[in-house]
């Protein structure tokens, strides 16, 4: 398929040994009809030699920023990229390319560039899950650099983890969303979405109120993400925000609310993420007036509010999706994994809401996705669109890959 056809694409190659994999991501690229100019590091030639990637791409492998026939190679190859993918990407790429430093060809060109960069981590866990790596992404995201990965699976010297560079074939898919090519943005057409965002706010009298911290934002990403791929999207908020060009925002306040508003809407929809944060308590006897101190301190006794993933997995229609979360604070994996078994969900995306960068209000997002059939999914930290954007692509795959598709 020609979706890359006369796009410019620097691939950059840096030292890790997922570098035999930037091998097939050439070969790949050159496959979509892209132009390939392949940068390799100094290290990454410790790993594959670069008249590989000669053969194989559009032109000649670069890696000095001193060149005989161009002086300025680095401003030249990054205002002609279209695009930028390093993969793998090093901590000590990262590293350079969010503090500025341009010590090679490669760290030059990327900051030389004005085009979309895709990121591609691959390194050991203990690397991947430093605070300073995890600092790094977070800048680089935050300058609205795409992060595709890492995994988790086997790595080098035989350990299990984060950190595992993604598939050549989902690095190219990135690529691709990322240049708005390829039938990709319409793969959620025709589908009925609902998705609920914000915080619910449980009355204790007129003024006040039983709230979180949840400003809406992965809600609406997920909402945005969907609409940008072509579904029908239904948003039950308690944020005033209005929705994508085209989305349905039902306003509501409590958990009672969003259970009515929820489970109206989802009765036809193909796919249910329940983002928002809902309450687990609400007064059982909201005051019909302000409470007043004189009256000294009120006794405030609470109540279970009705737990709308739960019902929405007890009544799931054959064929639909429901997503559900976990906000966690330890123990993500257990605890998310009893939620997925005791709500009926078919995938559960669970965050750690006192992770740095991570959970409520923040632009960014770390999240494990738990589905159904034990498939367990880490995405790493990035943009709460780009967390949506991987939720989605699994869920898409996998109706795809579903004999009862609704
Ligand atoms: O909105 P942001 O600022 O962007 O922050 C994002 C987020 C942290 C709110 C989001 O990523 C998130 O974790 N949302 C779920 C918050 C939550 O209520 O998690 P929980 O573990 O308490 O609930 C588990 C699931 O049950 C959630 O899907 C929740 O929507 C649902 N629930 C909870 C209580 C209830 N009474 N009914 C429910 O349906």
């Amino acid at each position: 398929m020609n979706s890359l056809a006369g796009k410019r694409i620097v691939l950059g190659v840096s030292g890790g040994i997922a570098a035999y994999k930037a091998v097939e991501v050439c070969r790949r690229l050159m496959d979509s009809g892209a132009y390939v100019i392949p940068v390799l590091t100094k290290g990454a030639t410790r790993f594959v030699g670069r008249a590989t990637f000669d053969a194989l791409a559009s032109e000649r492998t670069q890696m000095s920023l001193f060149d005989e026939d161009n002086p300025i190679p680095h401003t030249t190859l990054g205002q002609a990229a279209d695009c930028i993918v390093v993969a793998p990407a090093t901590a000590r790429v990262i590293g350079a390319y969010a503090a500025g430093i341009s010590s090679d060809l490669l760290t030059a060109t990327l900051i030389a560039t004005r085009a979309p960069v895709v990121i591609c981590p691959a390194m050991h866990t203990e690397m991947w899950e430093h605070p300073a790596v995890a600092d790094n992404i977070a800048t680089l995201v935050e300058r609205g650099v795409h992060i595709v990965g890492p995994e988790s699976g086997r790595l080098a010297g035989g350990d299990e983890g984060a950190g595992r560079l993604s598939s050549p074939a989902d690095i190219v898919a990135g690529v691709t969303r990322v240049l708005g090519a390829g039938s990709g943005p319409q793969d959620m057409a025709g589908l009925s979405v609902v998705v609920t965002a914000g915080g619910t706010r449980e009355p204790i009298d007129p003024v006040r109120f039983i709230g979180n911290h949840s400003s809406g934002k992965q809600g609406y990403a997920f909402a945005d993400e969907a609409a940008g791929r072509g579904a029908d999207v239904t948003i039950v908020s308690t944020v005033d925000r209005p929705g994508p060009p085209g989305a349905t925002v039902v306003s509501v306040d409590t958990a009672e609310e969003m259970a009515a508003a929820t489970t109206k809407a989802a009765a036809d929809a193909d796919v249910v993420i329940m983002a928002a944060a809902v309450a687990d308590f609400r007064p059982i006897d909201p005051a019909g007036v302000k409470l007043k101190k004189r009256d000294g301190v009120p006794a405030i006794q609470l109540e279970p509010t009705p737990d709308i993933l739960a019902s929405l997995g007890a009544s799931k229609p054959e064929g639909q999706v429901l997503i559900g979360f976990a906000a966690e604070t330890c123990d993500v994996a257990d605890n998310a994994a009893a939620k997925l078994n005791g709500k009926g969900a078919d995938y559960i995306v669970a965050n750690d809401v006192t992770a740095e960068n991570a959970g409520f209000a923040h632009d960014t997002n770390e999240v494990l996705v738990l589905a159904s059939d034990g498939r367990a999914h880490s995405i790493g930290l990035r943009s709460k669109r780009q967390v949506a954007q991987a939720v989605l692509d699994l869920v898409v795959a996998d109706r795809d890959g579903r004999a009862d598709v609704r």
